[in-house]
């Protein structure tokens, strides 16, 4: 139903991706990190943008909880509305790396398939998925926003990890041990995966 792209053509007119990121004077990158509801996903991308932006590089981050407020306002919490909220975020990622930025995303995105797809949109090293990690006990101990605890009590019905599945990547680029590890030490992680000091 998403396919309304018929005698819609792409055009390749001006400046292309390189181009844009050459003047900036940085290689364009999305980490992508994923993981539990209160793991840590945007507070770390969030230090991580303070380190980039420190250094001078142009990045943005773009938060789950914030895109639904604007753009995926309209989405819920169902499984095809999740889909749709990953692929919503890819493409605005996949639209801010060819304006040369590097590119935060903070989502749960529960599901394999549809990081996967998110991805495939990128080439080679350009995506670095970060699994942040934590135990479904240390993210409900925590429980920041009293989700869990309303989820417990049935008032949120497909709460990720409770009423909803998390399925954990199998191979991340990076594997982030947000119960044992400082937010500090996390964000230095990020930096030296994108070879950045
Ligand atoms: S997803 O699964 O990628 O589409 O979720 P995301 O866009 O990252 O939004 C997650 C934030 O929405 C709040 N919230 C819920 N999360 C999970 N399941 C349910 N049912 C739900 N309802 C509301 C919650 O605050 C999540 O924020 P974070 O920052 O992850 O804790």
């Amino acid at each position: 139903a998403l396919r309304r792209a018929e005698n819609v053509h792409w055009s390749a007119a001006g400046v292309d991706a390189a181009a844009r990121a050459r003047i900036k004077g940085q290689r364009p990158r999305v980490v992508w990190f994923t993981g539990l509801s209160g793991a840590g996903k945007s507070t770390i991308a969030g230090r991580v943008e303070e380190r980039l932006n420190a250094r001078g590089l142009h990045s943005f981050l773009l938060d789950g909880d914030n895109l639904r407020h604007g753009l995926n306002r309209d989405l819920g919490f169902g499984e095809v509305d999740r889909v749709e909220n990953v692929r919503r975020a890819a493409e605005v990622a996949r639209l801010m790396a060819d304006a040369g930025l590097i590119v935060l995303v903070s989502l749960i995105s529960p599901f394999r398939a549809d990081r996967e797809m998110a991805r495939a949109r990128f080439a080679g090293d350009e995506f670095v998925e970060a699994f942040v990690d934590v135990p479904l006990a240390v993210a409900e101990a925590r429980d920041p926003k009293g989700l869990y605890r309303k989820a417990r009590s049935g008032a949120i019905a497909n709460f990720t990890g409770i009423g909803s599945p998390y399925e954990p990547p199998a191979a991340p680029e990076l594997h982030l041990d947000a119960a044992a590890r400082t937010v500090d030490e996390l964000a230095d992680a990020v930096l030296a995966a994108l070879g950045i000091d």
